[in-house]
């Protein structure tokens, strides 16, 4: 197994035999060893530093129908809120006197906002905060949309890809989604110039090793700035309520393998890994993570944004989760810095 993390870390990439032999492996010694090469990636780039972002769930209003999330639009259950611009702007000033330096505007896809309403509250975030970086996790738009939230002045882009195997998306998408536009989405977002993020969940309901390998080899190819993966967590209101969560060992050794593909990667360790396991944060890092996303949005919507069951932090201040995780991230030898928390420069090759 040695002898497989090592040519992994010397060349970047892995043959499907070897990816399977690495996420069948049970040895602890071995397991460890493979974190202990991603986390020496990790450190190589980052040091012991931790980037924070802050996480504003501006909206659970959704027209899509993704059978695997929460908010989905046929959720009847759900309680729908959407926050004004003003009150966007002041999850924005509670997080700038907390430290953070990137907002990041996370919502359904809500087409309660026009495009002018988010060039202008981009706008207003950058002028009032210049040496902050903002990102945008929207979903799918028209390139000319993406053009606009980029030249009033959006430095980032989440969107996973959800799963790089078009017959793996079929099944967890209705017939309206489709696997080419979300390609042809985040090809935009990268030929505009965002810094953009991909990701998808682990175990997700007909994920097959197979599948998780075609999302590597995708990573491999787009070469994304950020890539958000977290295990899936059924919810109750949805068509996959009755399905198991994906693992958090299988979850830890994915953040080590994606970190030794693109060692310079912007990698969290998702609030879903948090959710699954109460320490997987910590452990999202020691296997090579370097990102935490707490939440800003107002504690009276939090639990509306449930996207999964039992989501943790639901009850929590901005301010609570801010020094939560930084005595967290301080308990493993890490710190969270104050700092935009780009993406550091690709190794020379
Ligand atoms: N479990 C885990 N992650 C989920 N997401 C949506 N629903 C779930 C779920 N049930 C993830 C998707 C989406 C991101 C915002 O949250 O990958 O892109
Ligand atoms: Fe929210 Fe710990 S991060 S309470």
């Amino acid at each position: 197994m040695k002898n497989i993390i090592d040519a992994l870390a010397k060349t970047g990439f892995l043959s499907l035999d070897d990816f399977k032999a690495i996420i069948h492996c049970g040895n602890a010694q071995d397991t460890e060893y493979l974190f202990s090469k991603s986390r020496e990636q990790a450190q190589k780039y980052y040091g012991n530093k931790i980037f924070v972002r802050g996480l504003i769930e501006f909206t659970n209003y959704c027209k899509n129908d993704c059978l695997y999330c929460g908010i989905r639009a046929s959720n009847k259950n759900a309680n729908r809120y959407r926050l004004s611009a003003e009150e966007i702007l002041n999850c924005c000033d509670n997080g700038y006197s907390l430290g953070f330096r990137t907002f990041v505007l996370q919502g359904g896809e809500d087409m309660h906002y026009t495009d002018d309403d988010y060039v202008s509250i981009i706008g207003e975030i950058k002028s009032r905060y210049p040496d902050c970086a903002v990102t945008m996790s929207i979903g799918e738009r028209s390139r000319s949309s993406y053009e606009r939230y980029f030249e009033a002045g959006a430095d980032r882009y989440l969107l996973r890809h959800e799963t790089a195997d078009c017959d793996h998306y079929k099944r967890l998408h209705p017939d309206k989604m489709s696997f080419e536009n979300r390609m042809r989405c985040i090809k935009d977002l990268k030929d505009i110039g965002y810094q953009t993020g991909v990701g998808f969940m682990v175990g997700s309901p007909y994920q097959t090793e197979e599948s998780i390998y075609k999302d590597l080899q995708f990573i491999k190819e787009i070469q994304p700035h950020m890539v958000g993966i977290g295990p899936f967590i059924p919810h109750k209101d949805t068509p996959f309520a009755d399905f198991k969560a994906g693992s958090c060992d299988l979850t830890l050794k994915l953040l080590a393998i994606i970190r030794l593909i693109k060692p310079n990667v912007l990698l969290p360790a998702t609030t879903a890994l948090g959710t699954i396991d109460p320490r997987g944060r910590e452990k999202g890092i020691l296997a090579g993570a370097n990102v935490v996303m707490p939440n800003l949005s107002p504690v009276m919507h939090r639990k509306d944004y449930s996207l999964y069951d039992n989501k943790i932090c639901t009850g929590e201040e901005a301010a609570e989760c801010r020094f939560c995780l930084s005595r967290r991230v301080e308990s493993i030898g890490y710190e969270i810095v104050t700092d935009r928390g780009d993406c550091a420069a690709a190794p020379q090759s």
